[in-house]
């Protein structure tokens, strides 16, 4: 099954994620928002509606939803969290699924996530578990969570002993990514995000990387490009999840530099000191560089691909986390945490060139922390 194509109509991008009777489409583009309350309601005439978001996405973005949800004569009630990693823990869903059964959210209503990853996995979590299961809409406002997080319904929260290892399978019943949003993203932020795009191409397609080599700086300027590459970000990843929904096998190319970048997220304690798509970046420049140590990859295609990360101004070395230095025994005692560990063997994603990723069961945990070792002294 190849990736979907992307539909023009009414200047929005459509993708349409082919699950049977999970399918779903995503649509992007400009001022989206105000056309999501006609949306929802021929999607759900009857449904009620309960935003869930976080105080900062309310305060930015929040009037325009709920004008937008009110004009279309939608019933809606709005639930607000705390900002950051941090509220994606157990005891929030348990928040939110009380403050949704309060608010008599039943079967055929929506829930709808506005928001980051943190909101939208939090919130499609929440949703997944309220009477066995409500549909819930995405409506992504990070760059991340547009081309990533809100695409392929995985949910759920952290746990002390390490990143999503609670959550379920909860497909959204539809995503509106408004690209407007995300003029009031903080700009470190929005590079963050870029990262999850970079990642499309770098695990398994070479020309979309060509593509954003080309057109970096038009996408983070903003208009058609940012637009374009948002879709074909979605379309490659609903692409993956269409052919391996739970993650038997193919999905797993999208954790390329998660293995690592997990780890360097949990000893920096999941802060701002490393945002997600930070540790991503320094993950995928990681990966490329174990790939050459490891004589799978020419040394040329890895400059190239950690090249493209450090032109946008992402990091690609454990040097440029700021704060006190990071230990190699540490990162890789949190590498072991990582649900991708498999009886103490570990998997990782390794690389043959740009858009060659692969799966590398039983890689040497031994040579892997000699490698982080040779790269924090480096
Ligand atoms: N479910 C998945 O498949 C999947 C995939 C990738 C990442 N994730 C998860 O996503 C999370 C990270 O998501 P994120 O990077 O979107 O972070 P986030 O949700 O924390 O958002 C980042 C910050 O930006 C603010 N913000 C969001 N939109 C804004 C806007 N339009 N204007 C102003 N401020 C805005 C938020 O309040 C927050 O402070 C992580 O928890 C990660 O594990 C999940
Ligand atoms: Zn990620």
């Amino acid at each position: 099954m190849m990736s979907p194509e992307i539909k023009m109509a009414d200047g929005l991008a459509n993708v349409a994620v082919s699950l049977g009777d999970r399918s779903y489409t995503i649509s992007i583009g400009p001022g989206l928002t105000s056309k999501v309350g006609a949306k929802i309601k021929s999607l759900r005439p009857r449904a009620r509606v309960a935003i869930v978001t976080d105080e900062n996405v309310a305060a930015a973005q929040g009037a325009g939803l709920v004008d937008s949800l009110g004009a279309a004569g939608i019933e809606h009630t709005v639930i607000t969290v705390p900002p950051g990693e941090a509220t994606k823990r157990f005891e929030m869903v348990g928040h939110v699924v009380d403050r949704l059964l309060d608010a008599r959210i039943e079967r055929g209503d929506l829930v709808l996530a506005h928001g980051g990853g943190v909101v939208g996995d939090l919130t499609g979590f929440a949703a997944g578990i309220l009477r066995r299961g409500v549909g819930f809409v995405q409506m992504p406002t990070t760059l991340l969570s547009q081309v990533d997080s809100s695409v392929g319904g995985k949910t759920g929260v952290n746990a002390r002993q390490g990143k999503n290892l609670i959550g379920v399978f909860h497909q959204p019943v539809a995503v509106f990514a408004d690209t407007t949003a995300l003029e009031t993203l903080p700009e470190r932020e929005f590079l963050a995000g870029y990262a999850e795009v970079a990642k499309i191409g770098l695990l398994g397609d070479a020309s979309f990387m060509g593509w954003l080599d080309q057109h970096r700086a038009s996408i983070f300027a903003g208009g058609e490009d940012r637009t374009e590459a948002i879709a074909r970000a979605c379309a490659a990843k609903a692409g993956i999840v269409q052919r391996d929904e739970t993650e038997q096998g193919e999905r797993a190319l999208l954790n390329l530099g998660h293995t690592f970048g997990h780890g360097l997220e949990a000893v920096t304690g999941y802060s701002s000191r490393l945002l997600h798509g930070e540790g991503v970046a320094i993950g995928m420049a990681m990966a490329f560089r174990y790939s050459v140590r490891k004589g799978l990859c020419p040394q040329d295609e890895a400059q190239r691909a950690i090249a493209h990360l450090q032109a946008t101004g992402l990091p690609t070395a454990v040097a440029q986390i700021p704060g006190p230095a990071l230990l190699a025994r540490d990162i890789m005692t949190a590498i072991r945490q990582d649900k991708k560990v498999q009886r103490g063997a570990l998997t990782f994603i390794l690389a043959r060139g740009i858009g060659q990723a692969f799966i590398a069961r039983d890689v040497d945990p031994t040579d892997v922390e000699e490698f982080i070792a040779a790269e924090i002294s480096a």
